[in-house]
């Protein structure tokens, strides 16, 4: 059996290092921000090219705290595009904001730029854009509009840990950038994580404050806050895995070669963009036949995942809160499967799968 993803098999290689920096960690007898976050958020923003990075519980939770560092007027409208994971719709809705949706270009799935500045309005003050699937959106036409428009610029990097837009890593280009450590992205932790990309060191204090209850010093609390820390043994272990991001990255980018150069032309695969280099934390093809050919797979002994099964605008929770038709988001919710793509794949199971494919 080829499993989609087994999260003991992804840590396997790591398991050393973890149990030495877990001994550590029981022995230093400091389990809420203590050194090992702070090295980690230091070690994360120099790796990210970012000025300052501010862990957090959860990459939802640095999607809200981005917005409400953006300190965006009551009411404001926030782009955000219709193709994504619920949470970054959820986290406009939870910061007290409309969220406006935007649909995706069919070929990279990501927010389609010629359709941003049709929706914007004189209440629109944001725009949250998502790296889906680790690959980075079309930056050169966003920067334009943000610029021309003077947008607050989010990015959800919460699937796209080390991508680069020409050079660029994305998390660099926006105002705030919002980071996952759930287990299963390419960096994820053993529970989980998250945090944010900031550009100022006033930004980042008082991040620093809202994740800790709106406290900077002991008992004394200033602003409104939560209590979002990224926790100190979630830091440990992604100082170790950290190390390893490249290569679990390049290991990533090596099995979608495969995937591009051996999959029959019948198979709709992501387009590659000039310049970009994507992370590949979800490799998806798409096909009429989505539900047939899934289970065609897995009587083959090959699991899968739909990413996602039904749109945001479909979710019962955002009944009435999310008016519009999001055509081309339900078109690839329909259409879309992903493929096995864990660094602990081999190149024989990836060709397996390859031929199992070609042979549907
Ligand atoms: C695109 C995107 N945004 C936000 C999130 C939320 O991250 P978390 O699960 O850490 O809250 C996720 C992941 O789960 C995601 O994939």
């Amino acid at each position: 059996m080829i499993e989609y993803e087994n999260l003991f098999k992804a840590n396997e290689p790591l398991m050393e290092e973890f149990r030495s920096e877990f001994d550590k960690f029981l022995h230093s007898g400091w389990f809420i921000l203590g050194e090992s976050t702070k090295s980690f958020e230091s070690e994360f923003a120099k790796y990210h090219d970012l000025n300052h990075f501010v862990g957090s519980a959860s990459g939802l939770d640095s999607l809200i705290f981005s917005l409400i560092l953006s300190e965006l007027p009551k009411g404001s409208e926030v782009i955000v595009p219709s193709n994504t994971y619920f949470a970054t719709i959820l986290a406009i809705l939870r910061a007290g904001y409309v969220p406006i949706l935007v649909e995706p270009d069919i070929h990279s799935y990501n927010i389609d730029p010629t359709k941003i500045e049709e929706v914007i309005t004189d209440k629109t003050k944001a725009l949250m854009i998502v790296h889906l699937y680790g690959n980075p959106c079309e930056m050169d036409s966003i920067m334009k509009i943000v610029e021309k428009r003077n947008l607050t610029l989010i990015e959800d990097c919460a699937q796209a840990h080390g991508a680069s837009y020409k050079d660029k890593k994305v998390g660099t280009f926006g105002n705030y950038s919002a980071f996952s450590f759930y287990p299963t992205k390419n960096l994820g932790a053993l529970g989980d994580g998250g945090g944010v990309g900031v550009r100022s060191k006033e930004e980042a204090d008082t991040l620093r404050m809202i994740r800790n209850y709106g406290s900077a010093k002991k008992y004394e609390f200033d602003v409104i806050g939560y209590n979002s820390r990224l926790d100190e043994i979630q830091s440990c272990f992604l100082r170790v895995k950290l190390k390893y991001l490249d290569k679990i990255n390049e290991i990533k980018r090596d099995h979608a070669e495969r995937y591009f150069s051996g999959l029959k032309k019948t198979f709709i695969c992501p387009q590659k963009q000039e310049g970009v280099s994507p992370v590949y934390h979800i490799f998806n093809i798409r096909h009429p036949e989505r539900d047939r050919l899934r289970e065609f797979l897995l009587n083959k002994g090959i699991k899968t995942e739909v990413h996602y099964p039904i749109s945001p605008h479909r979710q019962k929770v955002f009944a009435g809160v999310l008016k519009g038709e999001y055509p081309i988001c339900d078109e690839i919710h329909k259409t879309t499967l992903s493929l096995p793509i864990s660094w602990y794949h081999s190149k024989e199971d990836i060709e397996f799968v390859i031929q199992t494919l070609n042979n549907f």
